[in-house]
């Protein structure tokens, strides 16, 4: 994992002399991949800008990796009571998620048996078991079909309703956070999130913590790598895009998003630490709650935490942001799916957690302070979606390969990881690099590869 042990730069002056062809879409699979492999080099801190702009990569990565990977369908506390519902999307397929009425959280795939009709059009509810709009096949919601209109009568004793229950999808569920993947093959999500999990206990599993209210949702004209490209790495733009924050004295000077540890992990994890705070941000009445579902590591880290911003590959960015507010610093945790729906466009799918043990009121300010910053309507948050709408429509269309453009990651190449950090990982000491966009694609290479 160590960044100073990269293979020295192969790098083209041409890309034509890889390939005569200027267009994906005329490629082979295996030309494809090795036009890949040639022209993005994390490594190096190069990376093309038709990666965020060619519909032939978008559908690969589709496969490659949207397919492959565990993608975050939701939060336990959606779905709190037994019967509760709620239908997601994972990588493009809307499926069910359950909570049985023997309180088992399964996940199906949202397509009735019979004939492929949607089985449930709603968001979200309470049902024993769900009635097919087509022809009306019932199933319970622990996913056995159970009922069939006129079955005798129609279909004789042919039908073995046994074999015909929803199909299942793997669910797992970290602290709460709810993942799902279309890969029987795919590693068990705690390996999969390995390392990070020291760092997710920070943020979901410090308390009992739950979500208030429907995710708020939105649409970006914007590839999805660019969110978690930013979440994952980017505090270096936090200065300039975010700058205005700094003019209204909401913090302290321009510059103080670059204290902190930048930090990633195997499989493409990373996230971005702020430190120190001298105050603390969270309720002073859960520290015993947090003492005791966190590590003396964890907590010393969660007591000096002025932020954290960060990404679990592929998509679902997390953050921990604060806001004074009557002079007293209240945080806000959130989480965020940037959900490809093309190319050049995502859903945006914020969630607004809290600790379930806070006081009602430190819930609502803690709601203000996200609502302030982080909402659709936040000052961030629209900030940072106008940079994306922009990086966007550059890399589209004929154009990066024409002029083979490429961006630069190269900041922090030079630096040389710390050891003495409490938690695990590779950590760099202040957050200004781009040494987890590298590691980043590098997994996303690597995915793409297999
Ligand atoms: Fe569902 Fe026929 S498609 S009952
Ligand atoms: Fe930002």
């Amino acid at each position: 994992m160590h960044e100073g042990s990269h293979h020295i730069s192969r790098r083209r002056e041409n890309w034509q002399m890889i390939k005569t062809s200027e267009n994906l879409e005329e490629m082979s699979l295996r030309e494809k991949i090795e036009f890949l492999n040639e022209t993005v080099q994390p490594e190096e801190g190069v990376i093309p800008s038709y990666i965020l702009g060619d519909p032939t990569i978008y559908e690969l990565e589709h496969k490659k990796v949207f397919l492959k990977t565990w993608v975050f369908v939701g939060h336990e506390s959606e779905i709190p009571n037994k019967s509760d519902f709620m239908t997601r999307d994972l990588a493009g397929y809307s499926v069910i998620i359950s909570r049985g009425s023997d309180d088992v959280i399964r996940g199906f795939y949202n397509m009735c048996t019979h004939r492929g009709m949607k089985l449930c059009r709603a968001d979200k509810g309470n049902k024993s078991s769900f009635t097919c709009p087509y022809h009306g096949f019932n199933f319970k919601n622990n996913g056995d079909l159970v009922g069939v209109p006129l079955q005798k009568n129609i279909y004789g004793d042919r039908l073995d309703k046994s074999k015909m229950g929803l199909h299942n999808i793997r669910i797992e569920s970290y602290k709460g956070l709810l993942f799902g993947t279309w890969n029987e093959e795919a590693e068990p999500l705690s390996e999969f999130l390995g390392e990070f999990k020291w760092y997710l206990d920070i943020l979901i599993g410090r308390a009992k913590m739950e979500v208030m209210g429907p995710p708020q949702r939105f649409i970006v004209q914007s590839n999805w790598k660019i969110g978690s490209d930013n979440f994952v790495g980017d505090s270096y733009h936090t200065m300039v895009t975010h700058g205005s924050i700094a003019k209204l004295g909401m913090v302290p000077n321009a510059t103080y998003s670059k204290k902190g540890y930048q930090i990633h992990t195997n499989n493409g994890h990373g996230l971005n630490l702020g430190t120190p705070n001298p105050d603390f941000a969270f309720p002073e009445e859960l520290k015993s709650e947090y003492i005791s579902n966190l590590s003396g590591e964890q907590f010393e880290v969660l007591s000096n935490l002025k932020n954290m911003i960060g990404n679990i590959f592929p998509n679902l960015s997390f953050l921990i942001s604060h806001t004074k507010v009557k002079n007293q610093l209240i945080s806000n945790t959130t989480i965020r799916l940037w959900r490809p729906v093309d190319v050049n466009k995502m859903e945006v799918i914020t969630w607004f957690l809290v600790e379930k043990h806070a006081s009602e009121d430190w819930k609502k300010r803690s709601r203000d302070s996200y609502i302030l910053t982080f909402s659709p309507s936040g000052i961030f948050e629209q900030d940072d979606t106008e940079v994306f709408t922009d990086i966007t429509a550059a890399a589209s269309g004929p154009m990066p390969m024409l002029k083979q453009l490429t961006y630069n990651y190269t900041m922090g190449l030079h630096r040389e990881p710390v050891s003495d950090f409490v938690g695990p990982g590779v950590v760099y000491n202040d957050k200004f690099s781009e040494a987890n966009q590298r590691n980043f694609y590098r997994y996303w290479l690597d995915l793409m590869n297999s």
